[in-house]
């Protein structure tokens, strides 16, 4: 336990985590660190396609993602779920209305992420399953970039809610058939590999964090 572990003062910790965790990861390393300062923080922030790559270059100690990997061999944690919804400006003549259909959406100029994002292949998957085509007027390789694009009434699109900070009064979440696409973040590392100390202090602190988020959420709502 995190007790047992007061003595360790230094190492390093190698992290991958997916766009979306970028919203929540870096502020969980606050604590963190100050529980433990002599350890040196690494934290790379990628698309679904980069994690890959990373994994299976062993370039990380723990990973963060939400579509697992299906040829590399892992271990994985469920660690808070990251729905998908679909935002447009806030005063978009959608907003108002309820249970908008895919169809109706795919009247709207759409913005989408670059290929090799997990978000993309979500979005598209529905798509897919449903035959409908959306007309991408935009396509972007950053959460941030397209919330802009968004802002700037150039289109609506799909996102993690997650990146909604104290920007959210400047969109608004549709009410649309589908949707939220629900998808989890997943703590991974690859089975083969020996968790160090300082991998497996942070590993439960992280599951510790996500029950202190999600007990947070229920008090709230
Ligand atoms: P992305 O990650 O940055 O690859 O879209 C988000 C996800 O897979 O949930």
């Amino acid at each position: 336990t995190v007790a047992d572990l007061k003595g360790l003062k230094q190492g390093s910790l190698r992290l991958a985590v997916i766009t979306t965790a970028k919203y929540i990861i870096p502020r969980l390393l606050g604590p963190f660190c100050e529980l433990y300062p002599g350890i040196d923080v690494s934290l790379q922030v990628t698309n679904h396609e980069g994690i890959l790559e990373r994994m299976t270059a062993n370039l990380d100690d723990l990973y963060i993602m939400s579509q697992l990997p299906e040829h590399l061999d892992i271990q994985f944690q469920p660690f808070l779920e990251n729905p998908l919804v679909v935002f447009a400006p806030v005063n978009h003549p959608l907003s108002t209305e309820t249970n908008i259909s895919l169809e109706r959406l795919a009247q709207e100029p759409f913005i989408m992420r670059e290929p090799g994002s997990g978000t993309r292949r979500a979005i598209q998957s529905l798509l897919e399953e449903n035959g409908i085509k959306v007309k991408v007027k935009l396509e972007l390789g950053s959460n941030e970039a397209i919330k802009q694009a968004i802002a700037g009434g150039l289109g609506i699109s799909v996102l993690s809610r997650h990146t909604l900070l104290s920007d959210a009064h400047q969109f608004s979440i549709l009410d649309a058939q589908h949707f939220p696409i629900k998808r989890t973040w997943y703590i991974v590392h690859p089975s083969g590999k020996q968790l160090s100390i300082v991998a497996r202090t942070y590993y439960e602190y992280l599951l510790e964090a996500a029950k202190r988020i999600v007990e947070e959420e229920i008090i709230q709502s």
